[in-house]
């Protein structure tokens, strides 16, 4: 007789509806019913932390979970993180792992990555200390994890720059949904007093540019192509990039 569930999970933002046994673990209904196979499974009994997700904004080991303990939860997995408002085109933590090259063989990493993410959503700038404590439930057997610590000090740094740039919205926006930040994640969304068009609704017009360098996309009539006179609107502020262009006796 099976004894199987329904349960709901919220994963990356999208509902999801599956039968579960209540002995099945949460990072197999992850891994295998939703085939979300970036979460990593090192030991299943806890030790590694591979198979760490955000589970309502906390850091936990899906491999000590049973799927039905999470039902109703929202959980953010790795996969999820390009797609989080202050990420733009990929997140700053996956973008410091990169830089500051932040893993080897990279098993450890997707679980590396959750346990920044909640960290710096905790603490917007630790210091080396804090972010060992962090990812001491992360084991890694190739780094030796200074290059890891200094990845999330990179992205700490980004992040900082990022919400500094954007007058602080970036971060205020951390707590919108995807949906809501727009189609570049929600980076480049403010209207320029300079001439800037209003922000599109989502899924605006891409091929229309204001000229603004943080340009959301929305209409304003100039050539999208016409990186010349972008770069003249970008210098003279006055957000018209059609006009530029036909003071250089270009059709825009
Ligand atoms: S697989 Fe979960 S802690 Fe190792
Ligand atoms: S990069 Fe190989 S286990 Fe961490």
């Amino acid at each position: 007789m099976t004894d199987e569930r329904e349960i709901t999970l919220t994963v990356n933002g999208t509902e999801h509806t599956v039968e579960v046994e209540p002995r099945r673990l949460l990072v197999h209904a992850i891994r295998e019913d939703l085939d979300l196979t970036g979460t990593h499974i090192g030991c299943d009994t806890g030790n590694c932390g591979a198979c760490t997700v955000l589970k309502d904004g906390e850091p936990i080991k899906s491999c000590l979970m049973f799927a039905a303990q999470a039902d109703g939860a929202e959980i953010l997995t790795v996969e999820g993180m390009e797609d989080l408002p202050e990420a733009d085109g990929i997140h700053p933590l996956q973008e410091g792992f990169r830089e500051e090259h932040g893993l080897q063989c990279g098993y450890c990493t997707p679980g590396m990555l959750m346990s920044g993410k909640a960290l710096l959503d905790e603490d917007p700038d630790p210091d080396e200390e804090t972010i060992r404590d962090a990812i001491s439930g992360n084991l890694c057997r190739c780094t030796g994890y200074q290059n890891i610590v200094r990845s999330i000090e990179y992205a700490a740094d980004e992040l900082a720059d990022r919400a500094a740039a954007d007058g602080g919205a970036v971060a205020a926006r951390t707590g919108e949904s995807t949906a809501d930040a727009g189609p570049d994640g929600g980076t480049a969304q403010t209207p320029s007093p300079e001439g800037g068009h209003e922000p599109p609704a989502v899924g605006g017009d891409a091929d229309t540019f204001c000229g603004r360098e943080d340009c959301c996309g929305g209409p304003s009539g100039a050539d999208p192509f016409d990186r010349e006179a972008l770069l003249d609107d970008a210098e003279d502020g006055n957000g018209d990039a059609a006009v530029d262009a036909d003071d250089r006796g270009d059709s825009v």
